[in-house]
């Protein structure tokens, strides 16, 4: 294509591509959240509405994109696994922050009003977007488990706080003092001498965040004529080109399903990269 006299300027855009055969993390978190929540009228201290939501934006990213096996969620923000093989975008960073951070952030938007149908939007939300690149599963291990370690420590706060001042009666200035210097343990007992709450006996989605795993299944039937709920992924070409119905054939083999899961179950412990084993295949 002849350029114009102007297409110079072209090349001061920098590539952008990301280390190959590393572990890519997508976080979002949402911008100024604490003036939304406040504006939007979120419940404290947990809004089921809006967490619901922001797992709903979640799956739909990762239904749009194939190569997210894992998702975390908490308060306003999301992480995303991708594989470490991805040629997404052919792993341009921007391409990828950009336009996934987008497709989140419009998803949100778009599904407010199921989940807050008597709430109109007062202004755009909007939501920060990175990727953090790790060479190892250690690291992805550690990141997931930072994330999980923060809501613990996030909730556990919140949840005597707020218990502090709507049951107890406290100023919010009275309950942060009350709190100041406290360590685990003195929370669990202030909620549960002086409220009756017991800490390990809250929803899990509250006390663990929201983790979405895709996991492959076995279909009986052909992928094909998989329920609409359920993703199919080819995961090699076929390699058959001797007919058409063997190729047809080989590619039905070939082809995995994968379907995508909610769970609010312990991240940091072995148990789950046991049984999620093939998150972090490539
Ligand atoms: P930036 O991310 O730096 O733009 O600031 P932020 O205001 O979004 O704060 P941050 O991301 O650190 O924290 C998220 C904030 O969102 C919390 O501090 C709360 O104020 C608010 N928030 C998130 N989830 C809930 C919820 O379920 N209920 C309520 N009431 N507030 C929430
Ligand atoms: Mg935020």
């Amino acid at each position: 294509m002849a350029g114009s006299k102007f297409a110079y300027v072209k090349k001061f855009e920098l590539p952008d591509t990301l280390l190959p055969s590393t572990f890519m993390v997508l976080r979002l978190d949402g911008h100024s959240f604490h003036r939304f929540s406040d504006q939007h009228g979120f419940v404290k201290p947990n809004d089921l509405r809006a967490l619901q939501l922001m797992d709903h934006a979640a799956k739909s990213l990762m239904e749009e994109y194939k190569d997210i096996g894992l998702a975390f969620g908490e308060s306003d923000e999301y992480s995303f696994l991708l594989r470490k093989s991805t040629a997404l975008y052919n792993r341009r960073q921007a391409k990828i922050v950009s336009t996934l951070t987008s497709l989140f952030t419009s998803c949100y938007v778009f599904h407010w009003p199921k989940y807050f149908p008597d709430v109109p939007l007062q202004y755009p939300p909007s939501f920060d977007g990175r990727i953090v690149l790790y060479p190892s599963q250690r690291e992805v291990r550690d990141y997931f488990a930072w994330r999980q370690a923060d809501t613990h420590i996030n909730n556990l706060y919140n949840t005597a706080f707020w218990a502090l001042v709507q049951q107890g009666g406290k100023t919010t200035t009275e309950a942060h003092a009350i709190l100041r210097g406290t360590v685990s343990k003195d929370k669990h007992e202030i909620l549960f001498s002086g409220f009756e709450i017991n800490y390990d006996k809250i929803d899990p989605r509250y006390r663990k965040g929201s983790v979405f795993v895709r996991v492959e299944t076995t279909p009986e039937e052909p992928a094909d004529e998989l329920s609409t709920n359920t993703d199919t992924t080819s995961v090699r070409p076929v390699v058959s080109e001797e007919s058409h119905r063997k190729g047809k054939e080989e590619k039905k083999k070939k082809k995995v399903a994968t379907q995508i899961e909610l769970l609010h179950c312990d991240i940091i412990r072995d148990e789950f990269w046991d049984k999620y084993a093939h998150l972090m295949r490539d």
